[in-house]
C-alpha cells in the first residue's frame, strides 16, 4: 500500500489534489516553481523540495499536474528534473493535460531508469479538485493501475482505466474537445438570445431543464450572467487544448471542422486580453463583434 507522495505543481488543480492527500494521510512532499504556493502545505506538515529532482528522492508515488508540455518538459526532463532523482521501483503519474505523444515520450523515458508510468488526466475543474469529486482517467500497466487507484480514488468521484500508455491523455483531449464546443454553443446561444431580447434568466431556467441540458452549460451559464470570470480553467489553458486537439486529431486525419472554428474565438478573446479568466469569457468575442454584452436584467 502506497505511503509516501510527492506532488508536483500546486495550481489550481495541483493544490487541491495535494490538500487532499493530506487529509487522506499520506506524507506528503511539495515542490512547486513559485514556492510561495508550497507554504499552506508546509504548516500542515508537508516537506518542501527544492527542486523537482529533490522532491521525488523519498517517494513511492509522484504525481504532478502542470500547465502544459513545456512545463513537463522542464519539470520531468530538465536538468534539475524528476528523471534525475527518481529511483527504480517507484511510480510515475502526470495528471496534466498534454499530448498522448508526450505521455509515450515520459513512458518511455520512466521505463529507461526503471519506474512505471501511468498518464491520468482529469475532467473537473477548482471545485471538483478541492472537493475530490474529479473525473479521472489513467493509462499504463494494469497492475501498476490497481496499485495507484486507491490514492486515485481519494481525489475523485470515479476512476477509469483506458489501457495502455497514452489513452487516458487522448481520452482527455476527446473530453475537451467536446467542452470547448459546449463552451463556443453556449456563448452563440446567449448573445443570439441577447439580440433577439429574450429574458436571459428564462432561457438558462429552460438550459437547466431540457434535453440538451448539462451541468457545464448551467454554471458557466448563469456565471455569464453574473458576468463571473473568474478562472476555474483558464482560458488560455482551453485554448492550449484546442491545440492540442487538433494536433492530435490531425495526426489521425480525423476531421475537427467546429473545434477549428471554436478555436479562432478562443484565440480572439485571449488576444483581446482575457487569457487569464474562465474559459467561459470566450463569449467576449462574440459581443464584441455583436455589439452587446449578455447580462441578467
Ligand atoms: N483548471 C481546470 O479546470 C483543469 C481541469 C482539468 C485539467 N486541467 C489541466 O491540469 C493542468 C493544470 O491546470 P491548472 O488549472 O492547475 O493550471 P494552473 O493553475 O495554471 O497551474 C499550473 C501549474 O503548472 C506550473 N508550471 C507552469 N509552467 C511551469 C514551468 N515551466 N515549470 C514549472 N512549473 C510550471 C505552475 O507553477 P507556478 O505556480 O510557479 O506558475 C502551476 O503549479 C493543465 O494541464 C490543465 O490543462 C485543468
Amino acid at each position: 500500500m502506497i505511503k509516501t507522495i510527492s506532488y508536483l505543481g500546486l495550481g489550481t488543480m495541483g493544490s487541491g489534489m495535494a490538500s487532499n492527500l493530506l487529509k487522506a494521510g499520506y506524507k506528503l512532499t511539495v515542490w512547486n516553481r513559485n514556492v510561495g504556493k508550497c507554504e499552506p502545505f508546509a504548516k500542515k506538515g508537508a516537506r518542501v523540495a527544492v527542486t523537482p529532482a529533490d522532491a521525488v528522492r523519498d517517494a513511492e508515488l509522484v504525481m504532478y499536474s502542470l500547465s502544459n508540455d513545456q512545463a513537463v518538459e522542464e519539470v520531468v526532463f530538465g536538468a534539475k528534473g524528476i528523471l534525475n532523482g527518481i529511483k527504480p521501483g517507484q511510480i510515475a503519474v502526470d495528471m496534466s493535460t498534454v499530448r498522448p505523444a508526450m505521455s509515450l515520450r515520459e513512458q518511455e523515458a520512466y521505463a529507461r531508469r526503471g519506474v512505471d508510468f501511468l498518464d491520468a488526466p482529469v475532467f473537473g475543474s477548482r471545485n471538483e479538485a478541492a472537493r475530490a469529486e474529479l473525473w479521472i482517467m489513467a493509462a499504463g500497466n494494469q497492475a501498476i493501475f490497481e496499485t495507484v487507484k486507491p490514492v486515485l480514488e481519494q481525489l475523485g468521484q470515479t476512476v477509469h482505466y483506458f489501457g495502455k500508455n497514452g489513452n487516458a491523455a487522448a481520452m482527455k483531449l476527446i473530453g475537451n474537445l467536446i467542452v470547448a464546443l459546449e463552451m463556443e454553443a453556449l456563448a452563440e446561444g446567449l448573445v443570439l438570445a441577447q439580440k433577439a431580447g429574450l429574458d436571459l434568466n428564462t432561457v438558462m431556467e429552460v438550459v437547466k431543464v431540457a434535453d440538451f441540458r448539462s451541468p457545464l452549460l448551467v454554471s458557466n451559464g448563469q456565471n455569464i450572467l453574473k458576468r463571473d470570470f473568474s478562472p476555474s480553467f483558464a482560458l488560455k489553458l482551453m485554448l492550449k487544448d484546442a491545440g492540442l486537439i487538433e494536433k492530435f486529431a490531425g495526426s489521425l486525419q480525423s476531421p475537427i471542422p467546429a473545434l477549428r472554428l471554436a478555436k479562432k474565438n478562443l484565440k480572439s478573446a485571449v488576444a483581446l486580453g482575457f487569457g487569464e479568466e474562465n474559459a467561459s469569457a470566450l463569449i467576449k468575442a462574440l459581443e464584441k463583434e455583436a455589439g452587446v454584452e449578455v447580462k441578467a436584467q
